[in-house]
């Protein structure tokens, strides 16, 4: 028997992504594909060689041999299933949002506190390599204090993305589109260089697929960090590019410009010489090509999976995407909505110390990483 069993509910767009991170590691295996909808199900095990199929999860939390589970399903059923795993006993690798409210997200990591289990957000662009890289360099200093920061995200989304699926575009389904699906890692990307981040301003608009969707398919907004640092960031779905990603970090002692796309491209690293030669040996390093999915998932879901394995059989890991991180996002994407929907800041709402998203200058004086 294998040492780790996993299983994936939700067999749609992005579990390709949770089968090849699982399916890498050695000793590990992915034992069921569950889908709600069985022709779902039996496509993925056809393609990717799994043994088991059902379209009801309590089969799979049912199974004793399942030591986690991916849930990749629509944003409102995220905190009811993986409420669900955690009770029976798995550990959860949960797709992002942790939830829709704030109120069920809390319930959720508290319940992983009290059932002993992991609880992982995917936010699988934290473990980018040009992104670490980024971090590492403001702990250690390179870019000198944060001022400003430009993050801009526009993809190209049709009529029958949002027409044909069952959540996408609704505010009962997905909880807001553009910032909570496609603009999540790049706001969470930014919040983990900065440090928690306050909405000073922000507004949304609905400009082109009104009939199709009740969300919004772009949002603009600013930012501010705890130190003060403005951030300007933009997204919008109803582009023409299939997509592209891009965050300009701006200290002032130095500044970078980098892609979160796969390959996350480095197109600018200017400041003193030590900057430089580090920024030389991302450029050299490269990139390994993407897994299967969509080009820009990008290439390291696999990197937090094998953390998530590491973690979950009780490694001395301390995950970059625990519970609370998901937790903290989810309180951002609340103000950021709550300010769009009554044209003033929303509290901060007052996270914990410990809950706080550690800035990356913090993280350097505490000596982890
Ligand atoms: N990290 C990333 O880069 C990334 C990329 C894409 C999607 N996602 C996230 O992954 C999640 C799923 O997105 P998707 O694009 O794969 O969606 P999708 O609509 O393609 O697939 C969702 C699947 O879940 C199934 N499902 C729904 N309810 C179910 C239930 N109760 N039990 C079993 N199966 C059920 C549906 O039948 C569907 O096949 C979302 O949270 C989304 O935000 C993350």
């Amino acid at each position: 028997m294998p040492a780790f069993t996993h299983a994936v509910i939700g067999c749609g767009r992005v579990a390709p992504n949770h089968v090849d991170g699982f399916s890498a590691l050695p000793d590990t295996v992915v034992a069921w594909a569950c889908d709600r909808d069985i022709d779902q199900a039996r496509a993925l095990a056809l393609d990717c060689g799994i043994e088991h199929v059902t379209d009801d999860p309590r089969e799979v939390l049912e199974d004793p041999d399942v030591d986690a589970v991916s849930i990749a399903v629509d944003h409102a059923q995220h905190a009811e299933l993986a409420s669900a795993a955690l009770r029976s006993g798995k550990h959860v690798l949960l797709e992002k949002p942790l939830a829709l409210d704030v109120a069920a997200g809390t319930a959720l990591t508290e319940l992983a506190q009290q059932t002993g289990k992991l609880l992982s957000v995917v936010s699988q662009h934290r473990y980018d390599p040009v992104v670490r890289a980024v971090r590492r360099w403001i702990a250690d200093g390179l870019l000198g204090r944060l001022v400003s920061s430009t993050v801009d995200l526009q993809c190209a989304r049709t009529h029958d993305y949002y027409g044909d699926s069952y959540w996408r575009g609704s505010w009962a389904g997905e909880g807001g589109s553009a910032v909570i699906n496609q603009g999540y890692h790049a706001l969470d990307v930014t919040r983990w260089l900065h440090g928690d981040l306050d909405v000073v301003a922000a507004a949304a608009r609905t400009s082109a697929m009104r009939e199709v969707m009740e969300t919004e398919d772009t949002l603009a907004a600013v930012l501010r960090s705890p130190d003060g640092a403005l951030v300007t960031y933009n997204v919008t779905v109803a582009g023409v590019v299939t997509w592209r990603t891009r965050i300009g970090v701006v200290g002032t002692e130095g500044s970078v410009l980098f892609d979160l796309d796969h390959p996350g491209t480095l197109h600018l690293a200017e400041g003193g010489a030590e900057l430089r030669r580090a920024a030389e040996e991302v450029r050299q390093r490269g990139e390994p090509p993407a897994p299967p999915g969509k080009g820009y998932y990008g290439i390291s879901h696999r990197r937090q999976i094998a953390e998530f394995r590491e973690a979950a059989r009780g490694g001395d890991v301390r995950m970059s995407a625990g519970a609370q991180e998901g937790l903290g996002m989810l309180r951002l994407l609340n103000r950021l909505y709550e300010h769009v929907r009554t044209g003033v800041p929303a509290a901060n709402g007052a996270p914990a110390d410990a809950e706080r998203a550690a800035p990356a200058t913090e993280i350097a004086a505490a000596g982890r990483e």
